[in-house]
């Protein structure tokens, strides 16, 4: 066997051994998400990781993915042991949003509802009254919004601007961004439209206003992978993550799939988009992780039983 495989099969054993069970989000590399849809696992976007790490009996959690996902299982699941392969995988919305300076944001708002989105510390979900993902977002601020709430929202401007567009919420705004989404180019999307006239405009909200309004599907992973699928259009240009093309691909490797562009002139796949922090997950620390029992996430019973509560409001809402 080779090195990978023979390396892979002793994944499966120590994940057997520890009573682990993998969970992936869509932008790690594509052996990780193989592997956790073939060992009983999952791939997904962050609100169903979410939702998983709550119905699975496994007693151990390995999030693959950054580390805003792990805090999310174990805050929900403190019962389980939740391993990560780097804690040391972050977010830059998460880093953007230290929790001192957004309390403080939010002690200048009180008539304010506080959501936030899932790319944060558990201590900024501890200080807030919701907390959503890219896939819920829409709904829980038209809810919010028909009630007459007005949004304190953080951190992802771009996210915030998009969901404020379309509901018309009064919506103030922290300013974070994703380092990664924010390299695409508007211009360069309209060149590479013209070139490809008939291919669907595939875009995470995450991505500046000048992409997002050029997009024909917005959505989360799993919301952009559902459309290749779902729609007629033989080609797609994608405004994510490459990692995702992994899991496009494997659902309708008959269509064609063009990253969208992150600099001036049309995107080769060197250039494409891929985030730095998603990319600390492989093998060779999955097995590491397994083999130590090291890197598992801890959170302050304090925080945690105040952040469990936004959260559980979004998956109440999300059923
Ligand atoms: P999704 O919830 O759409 O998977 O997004 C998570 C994320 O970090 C996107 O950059
Ligand atoms: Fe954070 Fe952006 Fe990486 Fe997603 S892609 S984890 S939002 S830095």
């Amino acid at each position: 066997a080779s090195e990978k495989a023979e390396l892979i099969a002793h994944i499966r054993t120590l994940m057997a051994r520890e009573k682990a069970v993998l969970v992936a989000h869509y932008y790690t590399d594509g052996d990780l998400q193989a592997l956790a849809e073939d060992s009983g696992g999952l791939v997904a976007d962050s609100l169903e990781m979410a939702r998983f790490g709550t119905e699975t009996s496994a007693e151990t959690l390995i999030v693959c993915g950054v580390r805003f996902m792990g805090e999310t299982a174990k805050i929900l699941n403190p019962e389980k042991r939740v391993l990560m392969p780097s804690l040391a995988a972050t977010c830059s919305l998460d880093e953007g949003c230290p929790a001192d300076a957004f309390s403080a944001f939010c002690d200048a708002h009180p008539e304010r509802q506080v959501v936030v989105y899932a790319n944060t510390s558990a201590a900024v979900k501890a200080r807030s009254d919701w907390v959503v993902t890219s896939s819920i977002a829409l709904p829980i601020i038209k809810h919010l919004h028909a009630q007459g709430e007005k949004i304190l929202w953080a951190p992802d401007k771009h996210l915030g601007h998009y969901v404020q567009r379309v509901t018309g919420a009064d919506m103030l705004l922290w300013d974070g961004a994703c380092v990664v989404h924010e390299e695409f180019k508007g211009f360069a999307l309209e060149r590479m439209r013209r070139l490809h006239p008939d291919a669907a405009v595939l875009v995470h909200p995450e991505s500046p206003d000048e992409v997002v309004n050029q997009a024909d599907v917005i959505g989360s992973t799993t919301q952009l992978i559902r459309a290749v699928v779902d729609r007629p259009e033989q080609e797609f240009i994608v405004a994510t993550d490459a990692g995702i093309f992994w899991k496009m691909q494997q659902l309708a490797p008959g269509k064609k799939l063009i990253p969208a562009p992150t600099a001036g002139e049309g995107a080769t796949c060197e250039s494409c988009a891929h985030c730095p922090w998603m990319a600390m997950n492989a093998l060779q620390n999955l097995a590491q992780v397994l083999e130590r029992g090291d890197q598992d996430i801890q959170i302050p019973e304090d925080i945690r039983v105040r952040a469990v509560q936004p959260i559980q409001r979004m998956l109440e809402f999300a059923r």
